[in-house]
């Protein structure tokens, strides 16, 4: 997923390889209208400075993020469910950031933003260091076939990304559907020592209360398929 180079400063850049596809042509027209109307009121566009969180959701509260949003069907449940925190959601697929724009007015629902880019810039550029209490990834594409398993977004350097926007304690919540992948994210986490696995080591979790379960999945769990939580904390 990353590549390390070396910024005019010193500081590490991380150079992501492309974790996604690319599917723009198909926004419907109400997606296009909520990208217009409703951008200026959830969106956060794409700088290069760090974003002041309290001042984009007008209070202080623990700031979850969710990278790869797809459609944004569980941050919207997420963020009804649990008015006392604040979700910032990243995702590169246009579409699904409209689609997420026109449920988030339609329910009337304030405490949720969206960044439209991708997570690695987004995360290098944009968010301040220990101060997201919490990073949920739910179903990363699982780029199945081996030659393009670097395109998997769950790589070491991106975690130590992510470690370092966690707040110490912080959580990372990470489900698939895909059981190569799971094993991949494990034994990725089984080396990000700043993480402790809740469920002890090498152990899957059962889904948390606050992750709904998608059509999706509900359709697959009928057909018998597994899904695999991983819920690690940072602890150092
Ligand atoms: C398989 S979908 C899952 C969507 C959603 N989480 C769900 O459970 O339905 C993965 C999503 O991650 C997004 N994505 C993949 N790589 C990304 C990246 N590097 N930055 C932002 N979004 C990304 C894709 O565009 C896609 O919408």
């Amino acid at each position: 997923m990353l590549h390390k180079s070396q910024s005019t400063d010193q500081s590490p850049i991380y150079r992501p390889i492309r974790s996604f596809v690319r599917r723009e042509g198909r926004m419907t027209r109400g997606q296009k209208i909520a990208l217009q109307h409703l951008w200026p009121r959830y969106g956060i566009d794409m700088c290069k400075d760090y974003v002041d969180l309290d001042m984009v959701f007008g209070r202080q509260a623990p700031c979850i993020l969710e990278i790869g949003l797809g459609m944004g069907d569980s941050l919207i449940t997420m963020a009804r469910n649990h008015p006392e925190n604040d979700y910032l959601g990243i995702e590169v697929y246009r579409p699904g950031v409209g689609s997420l724009l026109n449920k988030l007015d339609e329910c009337g629902i304030g405490n949720v933003r969206v960044i439209n880019d991708e997570a690695t810039m987004v995360l290098q550029q944009m968010i301040p260091e220990n101060s997201i209490s919490a990073v949920y990834i739910f179903f990363p594409d699982p780029w199945p076939k081996k030659r393009h398993h670097k395109r998997r977004l769950i790589q070491p350097l991106f975690i130590e990304l992510l470690s370092g926007k966690l707040q110490p304690g912080g959580m990372l919540h990470m489900a698939t559907d895909w059981e190569d992948y799971a094993h991949h994210m494990m034994a990725v986490m089984n080396y990000a020592s700043m993480f402790t696995n809740t469920a002890g080591i090498n152990h899957f979790s059962p889904r948390p209360d606050y992750r709904p379960l998608t059509k999706f999945e509900q359709r697959g769990m009928k057909l018998g398929h597994r899904v695999w939580d991983l819920v690690f904390r940072k602890t150092a």
